[in-house]
């Protein structure tokens, strides 16, 4: 196969294997087992690599050359093209629809409005990905490691960006069914659609993201299905890729911050695995600091790390700290509440490995409010890049950051857009043109941009134009 310079990994089974986060589990498994938490432990589990065994290239600047050799549906991909930083699966078994196409961007109207200088301010722009978020650079590794176990159903539980990543590739590959679990009345219809499109399964609990994804977990393991959460370990290496991606749009600079919204922290932790990787083969010789962004409704990190101090401690945080924190708000009956129904979580699966990414970047956590997400959106929106709200946390938080003094104007900020604008256009119109739109915004919001109702007259529609100008 051409490989744009150098070999490829013979990515095989036997220099990949998955193990436990923690440093009390001592077993490993092979790649081909089908599993989300450490037997011993009941931890997540890690994919790690015997690196001495893959061939990486020497530097970072060899992945770039693949671009001029798009034919391969490898290179093409935008998590494949940096396949010896993944090695766990054999070549024709990676399962692609040309992931990843997408770019680091600069704003400088998002950056003014952040506090930074011009030149500044770096948007990821994970959008315009085939099935419209981030979610698939994960479901491509997914779905390649669900091929490699022979699969035949696939299952996810979703607030509709991961439902309608797995439903494209179902759909697309036809290599098996797809069965989602949504919670009632909390996925943007953009969302909802697409799986119902690409031919999903779905069933509706009567409950939240956390309550669909509980009973997931167990469904799967009953009947073994194949889970597609971010549990899965796989997934989150393809989220590496967005890292690598950043990078390459840096000249493979390492900026000085990354800023990402947090939901059920995948993204986050598979950024902290990607920069960890990378230092570990001498790629890069600094990490940037991480800064993860809660919606204020579903701020479950920003409480445990910022408020009660937990910390991944060397791999062992303090349990019993989670435990009381989740047995307070189950007493509470405490729910998740944001507009950005992409984040609204209050029970991050990958809450571990996220305190581990946290550490290995020197990261922190803030919250914003969602009035914040809105207006930081309408923003970006302005500034030509459409998203979706949760994907405003990360603009939002780093502006927080910039008026607290912790990111300077002359900082290199990259901030993650995890999805499309037209995944949710109840939020964006009722948040311009609130009369149009039952609005559930209770703040007036700041660049609110309605539409002018005019008389179907042609002097009247004149008057409008001539104050426009
Ligand atoms: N942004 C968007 C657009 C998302 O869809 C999600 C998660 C996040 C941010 C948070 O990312 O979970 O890695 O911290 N959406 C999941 C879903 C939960 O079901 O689609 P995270």
């Amino acid at each position: 196969m051409p490989t744009g310079g150098f070999s490829i990994a013979a990515a095989s089974a036997d220099l990949a294997y998955q193990a436990g986060i923690s440093p009390d589990a001592s077993e490993t498994f092979g790649v081909g087992e089908v599993l989300t938490v450490c037997p011993q432990t009941n931890d997540l589990l890690d994919v790690c690599y015997d690196w001495d065994r893959v061939e990486v290239p020497a530097s970072l600047k060899e992945f770039e050359r693949r671009w001029g050799n798009r034919s391969n549906p490898l290179d093409f991909s935008g998590v494949w093209r940096f396949r010896e930083l993944l090695p766990f699966a054999p070549p024709e078994q990676i399962v692609t629809i040309g992931e990843g196409q997408t770019i680091l961007q600069t704003s400088d109207p998002v950056g003014r409005y952040v506090g930074m200088n011009p030149g500044n301010l770096f948007l990821q722009y994970e959008g315009l990905n085939p099935s419209g978020s981030f979610k698939d650079n994960g479901m491509t590794a997914a779905s390649t490691h669900a091929r490699m176990t022979g699969a035949k159903i696939a299952a996810c539980a979703s607030t509709g960006n991961t439902s309608a990543s797995l439903a494209i590739y179902a759909g697309a590959t036809r290599l098996f069914r797809v069965l989602v679990f949504i919670g009632s009345g909390k996925i943007a219809y953009g969302k909802l659609s697409q799986s119902l499109d690409y031919g999903a399964r779905t069933i509706q609990i009567e409950g939240d993201f956390d309550d669909a994804l509980a009973q997931v977990r167990r469904v799967c393991a009953e009947a073994g299905i194949y889970l597609c959460n971010s549990v899965n370990p796989f997934r989150l290496e393809g989220q590496k890729a967005i890292m690598y991606r950043v990078l390459e749009g840096l000249h493979w600079d390492v900026p000085d911050w990354i800023v990402v919204p947090g939901g059920n922290l995948g993204n986050s932790s598979a950024f902290g695995k990607a920069f960890l990787e990378l230092r570990q083969l001498g790629l890069i010789d600094r990490i940037p600091r991480l800064a993860v962004i809660n919606a204020h409704g579903a701020n479950t990190l920003y409480e445990l790390y910022e408020e009660h101090g937990l910390r991944w401690n060397a791999g062992r945080p303090d349990q019993s700290l989670i435990d009381r924190f989740y047995e307070k708000m189950t007493a509470d009956e405490r729910r998740a509440q944001t507009l950005a129904s992409a984040i609204e979580i209050n029970r991050p699966v990958n809450l571990k490995k996220c305190l581990r990414a946290l550490e290995v970047c020197d990261g922190l956590v803030r919250e914003v409010t969602d009035a914040e997400i809105l207006d930081a959106k309408a923003q970006i929106g302005a500034g030509g890049f459409g998203c979706e709200p949760a994907s405003g946390a990360s603009v939002a938080g780093a502006k927080l950051l910039r008026a607290q003094g912790v990111i300077a104007p002359g900082d290199r900020v990259v901030c993650i857009l995890t999805g499309h604008q037209l995944k949710d256009p109840n939020a964006t119109v009722g948040y311009h043109a609130p009369q149009a739109e039952a609005s559930k915004n209770p703040e007036k919001p700041a660049f609110a941009n309605p539409p002018l109702v005019v008389a179907n007259d042609f002097e009247k529609i004149m008057e409008v134009i001539r104050r426009f100008e």
